[in-house]
């Protein structure tokens, strides 16, 4: 005859405890009942760990391994999968880049696109490949007509050594947030970097902002082929153009602290415009902005090149 299993030593008592009432606050109290499996699993996985766990990341090493939110993160890598996209896929069964392809007639084409490039996109952009991109971009602007403004921003414009996408803003000096709507300027920017052969792909196409995949030719025979790479084109009016340029340099934390300095100093900053705020709090009429530095002065701060904003 057998004898029965002592019961396991819960060595990490307190902590599994903890999750059990995180998990029921989180059913009982806001309904949330993803929320609840979610701790519910972490506690199971912890309370079948033989070890007394010393520190976060042993826990969450450990809760990673089998969580559902593995594989939903993991799903929300693919661009155009949102994170409710992937609960829905993950619910439908489907966790892995071997699921997705099995069910690609699914995909919108969004995501479809994505999926086809996924490890391409994964992939930094080498500094090098930026610089050509970029010379490639604005002497064929220069061609389309030779007053478009453009600006490459993101991690490149701040001197990065890799980034993770081509930022495109561009301007006009006929198109103003006076002026109508000018989405032709942006469509034809678009069509002739498509018939260059230099954008390979769409996402998506509106009035002001293209998503799609681009790729440089190789120059010489030796050279490799370039990758796909993920690039958004913005079209922005003259006007707003330098607060755009700012907040689309970056990084997001700089420019979290640099809406926050404003507010102190009783302006309210986004990537449109700076307009001050009046002693009841309600912003007033958009300030004139003609360059980055313009913006600084306004809020008196100091200015910072872009290589000196990470944050
Ligand atoms: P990203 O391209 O996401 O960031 P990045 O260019 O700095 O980094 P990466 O090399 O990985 O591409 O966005 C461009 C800029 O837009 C970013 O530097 C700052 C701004 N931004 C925000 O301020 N908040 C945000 O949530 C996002 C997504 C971007
Ligand atoms: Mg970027």
């Amino acid at each position: 005859m057998s004898k029965r299993k002592a019961p396991q030593e819960s060595l990490n008592e307190g902590i599994t405890d903890f999750l059990v009432e995180l998990a029921n606050y989180e059913k009982n109290v806001n309904r949330a009942v993803h929320k609840y499996n979610a701790y519910r699993k972490a506690a199971s996985t912890i309370s079948k760990y033989a070890h007394k766990i010393k520190t976060g990341e042993e826990a969450k090493k450990l809760i990673r391994n089998d969580d559902t939110s593995s594989s939903i993160n993991f799903l929300t890598r693919v661009t155009g999968i949102g994170p409710a996209a992937a609960r829905k896929f993950f619910d439908d069964g489907v966790k892995t880049l071997e699921d997705l392809k099995k069910i690609e007639h699914k995909l919108n084409h969004h995501q479809q696109i994505g999926l086809k490039y996924f490890e391409e996109f994964e992939k930094r952009i080498p500094r090098a490949e930026m610089e050509k991109m970029e010379t490639l971009i604005l002497g064929e602007l220069e061609k389309i007509a030779t007053d478009y403004i453009g600006t490459i921003c993101g991690s490149y414009r701040r001197g990065a050594s890799s980034s993770g996408d081509i930022d495109i803003l561009l301007t006009h000096p006929n198109y103003t947030s006076e002026t109508e709507k000018q989405p032709k300027l942006l469509h034809t920017v678009v069509q002739h970097f498509e018939s260059i052969g230099f954008v390979t792909d769409t996402l998506s196409k509106g009035d002001t902002k293209y998503m799609g995949v681009c790729q440089l030719q190789p120059s010489d025979e030796d050279e490799e082929e370039y990758l796909h790479r993920r690039i958004d084109i913005r079209l922005i009016p003259k006007d707003q153009y330098y607060c755009g340029v700012l907040y689309f340099t970056g990084s997001d934390i700089f420019n979290k602290n640099m809406r926050t300095h404003a507010l102190e100093k009783g302006f309210t900053l986004n990537e449109y415009t700076i307009r001050p705020l009046g002693v009841t709090g309600v912003a007033g009429e958009p300030l004139l902005v003609d360059s980055e530095r313009d913006v600084f002065e306004y809020i008196q701060y100091k200015y910072r090149e872009p290589k000196d904003r990470s944050e």
